[in-house]
């Protein structure tokens, strides 16, 4: 399994890494940095020059989001998504599909914020396309310049925390992602928290049996205190360890079988 991540990664990389090691496949780990792309080597040379080098599966993340599917035309072997540009992160939405239904039993039925910097988060979009799928019915929520500018989801889309959190049994929170151009509109972190932030006081609003969670990394502070992202409602551990198992099982899925 080779892993070509060109955008920084922490928990993604290594889960995909540990799973194909506890599968027993050796990992070629591809790092742009250090590697030819900084001499100008292009996506599709990286990609034929792994693939020559008898790489059975490729995990691609990439800030253009027909990568994955582009690196799968180009190698001819199985290509699995680790994160594409702002459109998907299917693994993420796995696990936490799983860690859902470890939690509440079954996901149908189920009421869920996503708040933050939607207009940028690849991981809302993947959970837009498939979460209603199961049964969960998503709300947005963030500053208008966070949201996204269409709703092909029709989904609800709303600028008012406090008015949603009641009535909700997941609060999904994102980063804002400033690396993609995200502006808040807010004056500093501190601002940004006051409107959008959980912490103990906006907690004590929510459902009793109502989970944080959060695709990480976490900005402590910003979009989540650590008392909350350290609490009792928080599922954020939980959905790192399940991103090994269920990495495993994609690999399987993939190139199982396969000698
Ligand atoms: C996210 C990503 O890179 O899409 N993190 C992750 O993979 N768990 C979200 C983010 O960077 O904010």
């Amino acid at each position: 399994m080779a892993t070509l991540f060109f955008e920084p990664s922490t928990r993604t990389r290594l889960s995909f890494e540990l799973a194909a090691s506890r599968l027993g496949a050796r990992v070629l780990r591809f790092d742009p940095e250090t590697s030819s792309t900084s001499k100008g080597e292009s996506l599709r040379d990286t990609v034929l020059t792994l693939t020559a080098m008898g790489s059975d599966v490729l995990v691609v993340r990439h800030h253009l989001a027909d990568a994955p599917q582009l690196a799968a035309r180009w190698s001819g072997v199985p290509v699995v998504n680790g994160g594409a540009g702002r459109r998907e992160h299917p693994t993420q939405t796995l696990i936490d599909a799983l860690t859902l239904r470890q939690r509440f039993g079954g996901l149908d039925g189920l009421r869920m914020l996503i708040v933050g910097d939607v207009a940028n988060s690849r991981v809302a979009r993947g959970h837009l396309t498939a979460l209603p799928a199961l049964g969960v019915e998503i709300t947005l929520v963030g500053p208008p310049s966070l949201l996204p500018g269409s709703n092909p989801w029709g989904v609800r889309m709303s600028s008012r925390l406090d008015e949603e959190l009641g009535d909700v049994d997941v609060v999904y929170l994102l980063r804002i992602q400033r690396e993609r151009g995200a502006v808040s509109g807010y004056s500093g972190d501190r601002a940004y928290f006051s409107a959008y932030g959980i912490g103990p006081e906006r907690e004590s609003m929510m459902k009793p049996s109502a989970v944080v969670m959060h695709p990480g990394p976490i900005n402590r502070g910003v979009e989540i205190t650590g008392a909350t992202a350290d609490g009792e409602r928080s599922l954020i551990l939980q959905q790192v360890a399940n991103g090994v198992p269920v990495r495993m099982a994609v690999l399987e899925s993939a190139v199982g079988g396969r000698k």
